[in-house]
């Protein structure tokens, strides 16, 4: 076992973020636990260092490049330099979420009760691809200089099913997700020169905290987009955040994906492949 390799993982206490965080430091490596919130970080290093790993908790806004840059420079000081960067902070906010999955006159009304795409707060919008967009391209341009400085490494960056076509109601996630994908595939490009790789990871459905509110109903029924969506995923079901941490290590090993670079995989129970019919 390595344990002198460093993996950064931002959003590591949510859902999808932990579960590779956990399973990276199984492996031997140093993880760096990013969020905003402490007392989520936590949580992951605890299982961590349970399981006889080590980790840090470092707290900063993955889209504040001042925050960012002073917590790279603790990372290298403390651990040394990353050659591993999962991307998995980022989502959606309900004020960025329309109510209505099309156009509606009324939405053009004084006095309309939802959200409509004319209604939608323009600053919440701008927040959503501001976490999603700038959240990962900060951290790609601040650890890959560390990578090409180790002599190589791997980003893996959070698409979503919206990067293929966009699902109604959230179109700030929605074209923010397609611009996870089109800057993975730039940024492969631009630095194959340098020995990095990167790629990304389209997950399917899996239940975080503010998609639980969305999808299932308080008895743990679906709610009707959940059931919508589980009609349309042939393996009938949301995914477990360890379903994807086979994938993430696929992609960052470098004797089995070397030639890997510049793609986004899907990892959803079959959601793209089924046409609705
Ligand atoms: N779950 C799914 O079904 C699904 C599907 C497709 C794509 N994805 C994507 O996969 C990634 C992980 O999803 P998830 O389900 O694990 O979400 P999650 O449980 O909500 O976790 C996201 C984490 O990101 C952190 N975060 C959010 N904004 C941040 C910021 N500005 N700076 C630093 N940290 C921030 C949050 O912690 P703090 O609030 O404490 O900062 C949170 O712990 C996201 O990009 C999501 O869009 C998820």
């Amino acid at each position: 076992m390595d344990t002198n390799k460093v993996a950064v993982v931002t959003g590591a206490g949510g859902t999808l973020g932990s579960a590779m965080a956990i399973d990276l430091g199984r492996q031997g490596y140093k993880v760096v636990l990013v969020g905003r919130s402490l007392d989520k970080l936590k949580v992951t290093e605890e299982k961590i260092v349970a399981a006889g790993g080590t980790c840090m908790c470092l707290t900063a806004d993955v889209k504040d490049l001042e925050q960012m840059k002073a917590l790279r420079e603790t990372v290298v000081r403390e651990y040394g330099l990353c050659t591993v960067l999962i991307n998995a902070a980022g989502g959606n906010q309900p004020t960025a979420v329309t109510t209505i999955n099309s156009f509606d006159p009324a939405e053009l009304q004084d006095g309309f009760e939802g959200r409509g795409f004319f209604n939608l707060d323009m600053e919440r919008f701008l927040d959503v691809v501001n976490v999603n967009i700038m959240g990962t391209v900060i951290p790609c341009r601040l650890f890959a200089e560390d990578m090409y400085k180790a002599g190589g490494g791997s980003i893996i960056n959070f698409a979503s099913m919206n990067a293929y076509r966009p699902l109604s109601r959230v179109p700030a996630y929605a074209l923010s997700k397609a611009g996870i994908s089109n800057f993975t595939q730039w940024l492969a490009c631009y630095l194959a020169p340098a020995g990095i790789r990167v790629n990304a990871i389209a997950p399917g459905f899996f239940l975080n905290d503010r998609s639980r509110k969305l999808l299932l109903t308080p008895d743990g029924g679906y709610t009707e987009r959940g059931a919508n969506i589980i009609r349309q995923t042939p393996m009938k079901k949301f995914g477990d955040a360890q379903e994807l941490v086979g994938c993430m290590n696929w992609l960052i090993n470098d004797d089995v994906a070397g030639f890997v670079t510049g793609i986004t995989v899907p990892v959803d129970g079959g959601f793209l492949s089924d046409s609705g019919l």
